[in-house]
């Protein structure tokens, strides 16, 4: 059976443009927040409070979030530690993520930790930030394959979701971050964590669409008692070091999936749409969504 309802949490703004080459005016991205809050997306991940230096694109967060933060919509902001953390609290964020990985290349390339140290890096940032009143997800990178390791083990990524849920991440989000996921791997992963003892009503699918596999995934997933998917306005995204990342799952095609199952979502996929061709115009290039580019070319 299928849910009623999904919950979409849009990633563009911080997965999308945390990947683009060309540094965009913080102006422009508050503009898109703004647009794809108007078109009823109701969770929008805004940005990063990670090192500048290693994501110089999201360099600006203490400009933007500013900018945003008092539209009627959910903003979480990623913090990889307690001085992301800090610079969070001090803007008065409401929701934070923190972000590890279920593979040992993947967390050094992005954390420059182990798998563990990382963990024992988020520890104390869940816990001041669940005191300090915020929501708190916790997301889990190379789920299903590393582009050094190959096929991730489902026992390994059992392991560090149920070390993010037992710290007190309310939402854990399985990233397939270089979209080599195909649905039985999904189904046997959700299967897995079942019988683990993380209740599927606490999790999150994150596809990237690097294989064209997304939509199938997130079907096999709400199969499976899912109901929040996160995806990309325009299929912006991928991750900056991860070299095969593409884009994600694109919110327009998954939009236009949903619509079609009769499951609602609240969002206005002509608005999301244009505010995808806008975005586009914006970053110079056509938006790969094939749903984006359908819609706009009559
Ligand atoms: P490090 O070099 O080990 O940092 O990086 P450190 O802890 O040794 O600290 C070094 C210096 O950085 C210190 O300054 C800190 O204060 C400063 P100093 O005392 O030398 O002057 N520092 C910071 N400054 C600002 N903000 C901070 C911060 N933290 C330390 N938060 C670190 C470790 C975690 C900081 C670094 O590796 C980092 O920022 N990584 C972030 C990488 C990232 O953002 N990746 C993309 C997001 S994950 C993703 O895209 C996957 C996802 O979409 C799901 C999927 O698809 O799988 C979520
Ligand atoms: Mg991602």
């Amino acid at each position: 059976s299928l849910p009623a309802r999904v919950r979409i949490h849009e990633v563009g703004a911080r997965d999308g443009l945390q990947n683009e080459k060309t540094a965009v005016p913080t102006g422009v991205k508050a503009e898109f927040v703004r647009r794809l809050a108007a078109a009823g997306l109701t969770t929008i991940e805004a940005t990063s409070f990670v090192h500048p230096k290693w994501v110089p694109q999201l360099a600006d967060a203490e400009e933007l979030f500013p900018l945003v933060r008092d539209l009627p919509v959910r903003l979480p902001v990623l913090v990889p530690n307690e001085r992301g953390l800090d610079r969070a609290l001090a803007l008065g964020a409401r929701e934070v993520a923190v972000f590890a990985s279920a593979t040992e290349s993947f967390a050094k390339a992005n954390l420059n930790r182990t798998v563990d140290e990382a963990l024992a890096m988020f520890e104390p940032t869940v816990t001041r930030a669940i005191e300090a009143g915020l929501k708190v997800r916790g997301y889990l990178s190379m789920c299903f394959g590393d582009p050094w390791e190959g096929a991730v083990p489902v026992e390994q990524v059992v392991r560090v979701t149920k070390a993010l849920a037992d710290m007190g991440c309310d939402e854990l989000s399985l990233g397939d971050t270089i979209g080599v996921a195909t649905p039985g791997h999904v189904q046997a992963l959700l299967t897995a964590l079942d019988e683990g003892g993380v209740p599927v009503s606490r999790i999150a699918v994150h596809f990237h669409d690097t294989y064209g596999q997304a939509l199938s995934n997130t079907l096999a997933a709400l199969r499976h008692g899912v109901t929040t998917v996160d995806a990309s306005a325009g299929g912006l995204g991928g991750c900056p070091y991860a070299k095969s990342a593409t884009g994600n799952l694109a919110t327009e095609d998954l939009v236009w999936m949903l619509d079609g199952l009769g499951i609602e979502t609240g969002v206005d996929l002509a608005a999301l749409t244009a505010t995808s061709v806008w975005m586009a115009e914006q970053l110079g290039r056509p938006s790969p969504s094939r749903t984006v580019r359908a819609l706009s070319h009559k």
